[in-house]
């Protein structure tokens, strides 16, 4: 049946790629194959959020186990009235690795009810998300102008940062964990870099923590981590002709106590070999050899406040739950 559009249907406007990036598949396949010649092997975790693999994170962050969503959650509603009274115009949000943008659907509430139309860039790797999480924000906030990028931070940053200032940055869900602390300082340096002096930027921590509590929310009781590690090997499988059996890798979460980081791999259950079709070349793997997939860093105020200081940021505002498992900065440049 044919349907008119209609002028108050939600509209979501992309200003980059309405799918997928065209080099993203070069580029995956560069990354697997130079990860899987590595020793150790390792494969970066930005591959890890396709479709399935968004719509598994998503899924961790309502696990029992998974503490870092419920406890920012709680956060965000805490400081968002204060936040908002810090601008007194509306301002461009943009947010790095937006996902679902649940969380962030507070803050962007709060704007829209005290400042009028606000204009959201959520910067996402992966396109359906945005899709997904457009729809449902324009519908839930009228106010919202949903700009979604589906991009990678970098890639992201550089056509947002044209945007006049002041603006606000989010950066949530302690994915600047998910960057060893040198490259995290030198991500934030220059995310600094770009911007405008009256920008903020808002970060979420998760913060180091009884060991047993980190293994448990990296090892859920009901397998979803684990799923959505494997759907790595999955990813390739569909995307790169890999011949990766999924029932011959298992999930490890590890807790480096003097990284004080959680680190996980998927681990080969035996000495085998898979093909990659399309490399025309087959990897070796020993019994019990892991492929690192991913780093959690946990932080202490002494580990954020040197982070930030090394990056070129002032800490304007920090704010904790009473257990004091996560934090929650804002920062701008100093
Ligand atoms: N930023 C999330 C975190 O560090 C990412 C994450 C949660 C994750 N669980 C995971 C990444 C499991 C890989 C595997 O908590």
């Amino acid at each position: 049946m044919f349907s008119f559009p209609s002028s108050n249907q939600p509209s979501t406007e992309f200003i980059h790629y309405q799918g997928q990036r065209p080099d993203f598949h070069a580029e995956f396949l560069r990354d697997v194959e130079s990860g899987l010649s590595a020793t150790p092997k390792n494969i970066p975790s930005r591959y890890f959020y396709d479709h399935t693999g968004s719509q598994l994170f998503e899924a961790i962050c309502d696990l029992k186990d998974y503490y870092p969503t419920r406890t920012e959650f709680s956060i965000l509603k805490e400081l968002t009235p204060e936040l908002v009274t810090r601008f007194h115009e509306s301002v461009p949000i943009v947010e790095l690795g937006a996902g679902s943008s649940t969380k962030t659907q507070v803050i962007l509430s709060a704007f829209a009810a005290r400042l009028g139309k606000v204009d959201y860039y959520p910067i996402d790797i992966s396109p359906s998300i945005l899709n997904s999480s457009g729809k449902r924000i324009t519908r839930d906030i009228p106010e919202i102008n949903y700009h979604g990028i589906a991009a990678d931070y970098l890639e992201g940053l550089d056509l947002v940062r044209k945007l006049p200032g002041p603006k606000l940055y989010l950066w949530l869900g302690s994915s600047i964990g998910n960057f060893t602390p040198a490259a995290s300082i030198r991500f934030l340096s220059q995310l600094r870099s770009a911007l405008h002096p009256q920008d903020k930027l808002l970060i979420g921590l998760d913060m180091v923590k009884e060991e047993s509590i980190l293994l448990q929310a990296y090892n859920d009781s009901e397998g979803t981590t684990a799923r959505f590690n494997l759907n790595l090997l999955d990813r390739i499988n569909r995307e790169l002709g890999g011949h990766f059996d999924l029932d011959r890798f298992r999930h490890r979460a590890l807790y480096n106590r003097e990284a004080t980081r959680i680190e996980m791999y998927l681990v080969s259950t035996e000495r085998q070999t898979v093909a990659l079709e399309a490399l025309n070349r087959r990897f070796t793997f020993e019994d019990g050899e892991p492929i690192h997939t991913e780093n959690s860093q946990k932080y202490t105020p002494d580990l954020i406040q040197e982070l930030l200081s090394q990056s070129g940021f002032h800490r304007e505002s920090m704010w904790t739950d009473p257990r004091q498992w996560f934090s929650v900065v804002l920062a701008s440049r100093s």
